[in-house]
């Protein structure tokens, strides 16, 4: 195996509204990597977002939005490369390789290929059914070897690396790395509010199912008051979470806020009703999330500053994809390239 040089890539869809769970699950991660020396790589992926309708003017509001939340959860533009999918043109132009190198069974395997077309797949776009091979793209032509995500993606990854595997074996060459899914910590998979067997998701038709980083302090509050929870005070083990949706749910989501682990907040809280644990975790959610939100109304005043950030991110990004892309034009044998 070739060596890699480490390099964090991941993206998130700008589809309209961040919730708690891309938070925890994502943008804060992000954040953290981003000092850990390795060089990081966050996109704002509109290529996959219109794989469903968007609506052009609230895509390009939903962009800028989502770029807000990025900088407003810690990620300075200086030290990572923040950019629109879009401005690179090479993610599309790898994608259209690995729709060649990517087999249909592979794709009609993906849970989120059968969640989001239905019963209808016919009707479906057929960007929705070869969105993985862009995201192994986004991923590939940075040659990125750590990509963190949500549990939600986890089953992308692996084709990243199952496309990533075929095409050095069709080509017989070391060319693409194997890339790690990098899934940590206890909030890897935060769930409604409103049921604890479904994730929290920003199209769960229920606005009190999920934390928007939008949410106002009172709005944050009161979601938190209204969770669904059961009759049981907090367990001091996790063994006591078995079977307890709910409950686990918010054990998680305070350890994700307040960077401890699922045990440590047990051993805090346990013993506790929900009725005292509960403003305990609107206290933090509010005291973690009103800054971001603050921060995301100031910069949403200034785009043309978010467009300058993103303008530059793409230079950045096109400097790395676009030597890598011309390498798997060469291995293909595309004369010219
Ligand atoms: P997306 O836009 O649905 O979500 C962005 C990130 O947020 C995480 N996430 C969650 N984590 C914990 N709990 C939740 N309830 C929750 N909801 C969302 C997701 O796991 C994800 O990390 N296909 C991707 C976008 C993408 C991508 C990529 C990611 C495109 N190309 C390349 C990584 C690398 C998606 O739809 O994420």
């Amino acid at each position: 195996m070739a060596e890699f040089t480490p390099r964090v890539f991941s993206g998130i869809q700008p589809s309209g509204g961040l919730t708690l769970g891309n938070y925890l699950g994502a943008l804060k991660r992000f954040a953290d990597v981003q000092d850990a020396g390795v060089e990081t790589i966050y996109c704002m992926v509109d290529l996959h977002a219109i794989t469903v309708w968007q609506d052009p003017t609230a895509l390009t509001r939903a962009t800028r939005e989502l770029c807000a939340g990025f900088i407003a959860s810690g990620i300075d533009p200086e030290k990572s490369i923040l950019f629109n999918q879009s401005q690179v043109p090479a993610h599309a132009q790898l994608a259209w390789i690995f729709n060649c190198v990517a087999r249909m069974g592979w794709m009609q395997r993906m849970t989120q290929w059968k969640d989001k077309a239905g019963k209808n797949t016919q009707n479906a776009s057929l960007g929705l059914f070869a969105y993985p091979a862009l995201m192994a793209a986004d991923i590939l032509v940075y040659h990125a070897t750590h990509v963190p995500v949500g549990e939600d993606q986890k089953q992308h990854l692996e084709l990243t690396r199952d496309i990533a595997i075929k095409f050095n074996n069709d080509f017989g060459v070391d060319f693409f790395p194997e890339t790690e899914p990098v899934i940590e910590g206890a909030a890897t998979r935060v769930m409604s509010l409103r049921d604890g067997t479904k994730k929290m998701s920003k199209s769960d038709p229920s606005d009190m199912s999920r934390i928007n980083l939008t949410d106002d302090a009172d709005t944050i509050a009161q979601k938190i008051r209204k969770a669904r929870t059961d009759a049981e005070p907090l367990p001091g083990d996790l063994d006591g979470l078995t079977a307890r949706p709910e409950a686990r749910n918010l054990v998680n989501i305070y350890a994700g806020l307040a960077d401890m682990s699922a045990q440590q907040v047990l051993n805090a809280h346990g013993g506790q009703q929900f009725s005292a644990f509960k403003p305990a975790l609107a206290d933090l959610a509010v005291d973690r999330l009103s800054p971001i939100s603050a921060e995301m109304s100031r910069l949403m005043q200034e785009p043309a500053e978010i467009d300058a950030i993103l303008a530059r991110g793409a230079e950045r990004a096109n400097t790395i994809a676009a030597p890598i892309l011309k390498r798997t034009y060469e291995i293909v044998g595309m004369v010219g390239a």
